[in-house]
């Protein structure tokens, strides 16, 4: 932390400023005294006619240095800062390389001119972790390149590639050279010229095509229809076009507070923690290097193949689909084609992003394909036998030290590492359908998994844009395992008297984007009754649709009616009647059940299992487990997650609320697991016990 540097040199009459704050430059306290004080000293001196604000390393600055969050600010403040660099009185040019995110990007915003490279990335993510940009973002960039194009970045927090940048009016110059000498020639250029400063230029906010602004806005929010802070960052930009910049960043401000305060804002910024403590793995050192990467093996061209495929190729890795069936393999890499490109018509890639993407796919039948793999990825049907055999084929075919990963979603990953004779490069690689769309990745280490080659799932995973989470082997890992609680309630309140519609709508009015019997009806319920049958297990009441030939939507019927192909489920008496009378064959005398019932018999079980999940070493942290609710399993994100949503509940009240419908309702299930109890009885919570263990 305290490595922070700022340094001055005098290339001729231009004061270069260095900010020397590894890994990423952060602007902390230290930084910002540091760049003041040079400021102030190149001001100063007579000999000195412009200022060069640059930095060391690998990047200009990822911003505001996240651990100062909730500590008492330290002067300078970061607007203090960039007002005064903004206000002085000789020219000053900053040279932009890496990143230039948040407070980065706001002081570079303040300086007069900025030179960059290609590779640059510029970029205000705060919407990411719930906030607006706080540091007068939201006014110096409308006022910069006019409000319309000011939205985009601000509103989705996504990056600006450097030549875009340059395009639009943020950049004053590319270039291809060394960045911090062409910033310091451009400063000999302008020095001694009077100097724009934007936040008292209202030339473009004046001029704003208000229909224009309204339709960008109004498309930029339907992305993230749930959330406040995408919201608010159209707000604090429009506020550039009534009020004058004073009072437009001190709205700024009020609103980076009000939402710093939320509860959603509170649980971004606990996702984003726990995206970076989930890859530190237990017993595992941090100097461990991911394994090199370059090729990738796909093993089966259907659902999962072609998913986990796109998702890689998009990454960069070059991606070999292996199908031994003809058909298949066509079929998979014509639906890889039509995906990119519908995405394409929808604004996800550009179509040179597509090109790509498909130049760095290709096809075989030939299982020998994977001989020159790095990494192999297995996602063939969910057949032991098969898989095994792949794996032995694998051990023999593959290349030494190559990853050898299934993407099973219920085999034990030990088992199929047995048939190798190398099972410390085995493990479970679990993407979630869409693989391409959704974000999780179960890493599973298996018993003999090599601590490099969790690393490299990790580093691929994350390439590949998911957000990787390691777990152990147990029935269902962890997710579908806590999924698997929380439809033995739904079923018992189904038996208890709740009717579907009303489970889903509590589901949905708590924050689910669907109901999960509606879900249940969308991934067809055919599939869940196979593997009970298989497993000789039973559910009643969802045993007894299937066997009606009521496979959910696919079939026009399910929970619900599907009308001629809609996916408008509309409730059905035949099937309430049916409820209620393998509800009464179990005894049961309908009951009133309260939505609140509902929904906490849907969502604390979930905590339940969690907890058990952690006491048996499944899951390292109760933060993984958030990741896996929020990414692979739509847990309404402004809640954080189960975990952290059960300490902004209380763990001793959901203990005790679990209790009393264990009472009810005579079901043991809901009985608080051992390590729920105990946090409940010591009045601790599961940030304290992640705490324990970090
Ligand atoms: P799928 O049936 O759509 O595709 C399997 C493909 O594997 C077929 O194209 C088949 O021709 C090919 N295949 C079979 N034997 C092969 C062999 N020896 N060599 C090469 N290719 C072969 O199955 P899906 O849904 O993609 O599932 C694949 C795996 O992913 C399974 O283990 C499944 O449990 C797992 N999974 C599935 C999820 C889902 O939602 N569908 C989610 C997470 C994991």
């Amino acid at each position: 932390m305290s490595d922070a540097k700022v340094t001055i040199r005098m290339d001729g009459p231009v004061a270069v400023i260095t900010i020397d704050n590894p890994p990423v430059n952060a602007m902390s306290g230290a930084v910002r005294k540091g760049v003041w004080d040079h400021l102030h000293a190149a001001l100063a001196d007579d000999a000195c006619t412009a200022i060069v604000l640059a930095c060391a390393g690998r990047t200009f600055s990822g911003g505001a240095d996240i651990t100062e969050f909730g500590k008492p600010p330290t002067e300078p403040g970061l607007t203090t800062l960039i007002d005064a660099v903004e206000a002085a009185q000789k020219p000053v040019v900053a040279a932009l390389f890496g990143t230039a995110y948040g407070g980065g990007f706001e002081i570079a915003l303040g300086a007069h001119y900025r030179v960059g490279v290609p590779t640059l990335r510029l970029g205000l993510p705060e919407v990411k972790i719930g906030l607006v940009p706080g540091a007068g973002g939201t006014q110096r960039l409308p006022r910069l390149i006019g409000p319309v194009a000011a939205l985009a970045p601000i509103v989705t927090g996504d990056p600006i590639p450097g030549p875009q940048a340059l395009e639009l009016g943020i950049l004053d110059r590319l270039t291809e050279g060394a960045v911090t000498e062409a910033a310091v020639a451009m400063a000999k250029e302008v020095a001694g010229q009077p100097v724009r400063r934007v936040s008292q230029d209202d030339t473009l906010v004046r001029s704003v095509d208000m229909a224009a602004f309204d339709a960008e806005a109004a498309r930029l929010v339907a992305r993230f229809r749930r959330l406040q802070a995408p919201a608010a960052c159209v707000e604090a930009v429009r506020n550039a076009l009534t009020l004058g910049f004073d009072e437009g960043s001190k709205a700024e401000r009020e609103i980076f507070y009000r939402l710093r305060e939320g509860d959603e804002s509170k649980a971004q910024r606990h996702l984003f923690f726990a995206e970076r403590a989930a890859l530190k793995l237990p017993g595992v050192a941090k100097d461990v290097t991911p394994r090199p990467v370059r090729k990738i093996a796909v093993l089966g061209a259907g659902t999962m193949g072609g998913g986990i495929t796109m998702s890689m190729a998009t990454g960069g890795y070059d991606v070999t689909m292996i199908d031994l069936n003809p058909d298949n393999l066509k079929r998979g890499l014509d639906t890889i084609e039509k995906n990119y490109r519908r995405s394409q018509s929808r604004g996800g890639f550009t179509a040179e992003e597509v090109d790509a993407a498909l130049a760095r796919i290709h096809g075989s039948t030939e299982f020998e394909a994977v001989s020159d793999a790095d990494m192999v990825i297995e996602a063939v049907f969910e057949k032991m036998e098969l898989k095994k055999k792949i794996f032995a084929d694998l051990d023999r075919l593959c290349k030494p030290g190559a990853v050898l990963a299934s993407n099973t979603s219920s085999l034990d990953v030990n088992e199929i590492a047995s048939v190798t004779s190398r099972p410390e490069d085995v493990m479970g690689m679990h993407f979630f359908s869409p693989a391409n769309v959704m974000r999780l990745l179960e890493n599973v280490r298996g018993a003999k998994t090599a601590p490099d080659v969790l690393v490299t799932a990790n580093a691929v995973g994350r390439q590949g844009g998911k957000v990787p989470v390691t777990v152990g082997v147990c029935n269902g890992f962890v997710g579908n395992r806590m999924g698997a609680a929380r439809l033995r309630q739904v079923h018992a309140l189904m038996l208890e008297g709740a009717m579907p519609q009303q489970i889903d709508r509590a589901a949905k009015a708590f924050g689910f984007a669907m109901g999960p019997l509606a879900t249940n009806d969308l991934a067809g319920l055919d599939i869940g009754y196979s593997v009970r049958k298989e497993r000789g297990e039973s559910m009643p009441v969802h045993d007894a649709i299937v066997e009606m030939g009521r496979h959910g939507q696919k079939t026009g019927r399910g929970f619900y009616i599907y009308e001629d192909g809609s996916r408008h489920a509309v409730p059905d008496p035949e099937i309430e009647a049916l409820i209620r009378r393998i509800g009464a064959e179990h005894g049961f005398t309908p009951r009133e059940i309260s939505d609140q019932e509902i929904v906490e018999r849907l969502v604390f079980p979930l905590i339940n299992e969690g907890a058990q999940i952690l006491d048996e070493g499944i899951a390292h942290l109760s933060s993984d487990i958030d990741l896996i609710y929020i990414y692979g399993f739509g847990f309404p994100l402004p809640t954080g997650g189960p975990m952290h949503y059960a300490d902004s509940v209380g763990v001793a009240e959901v203990a005790a609320r679990l209790e009393g419908y264990a009472e009810v309702s005579g079901n043991a299930d809901l009985r608080p697991k051992p390590l729920l109890a105990r946090l409940a009885a010591e009045g601790s919570s599961f940030a304290a016990y992640d705490k324990g263990r970090m």
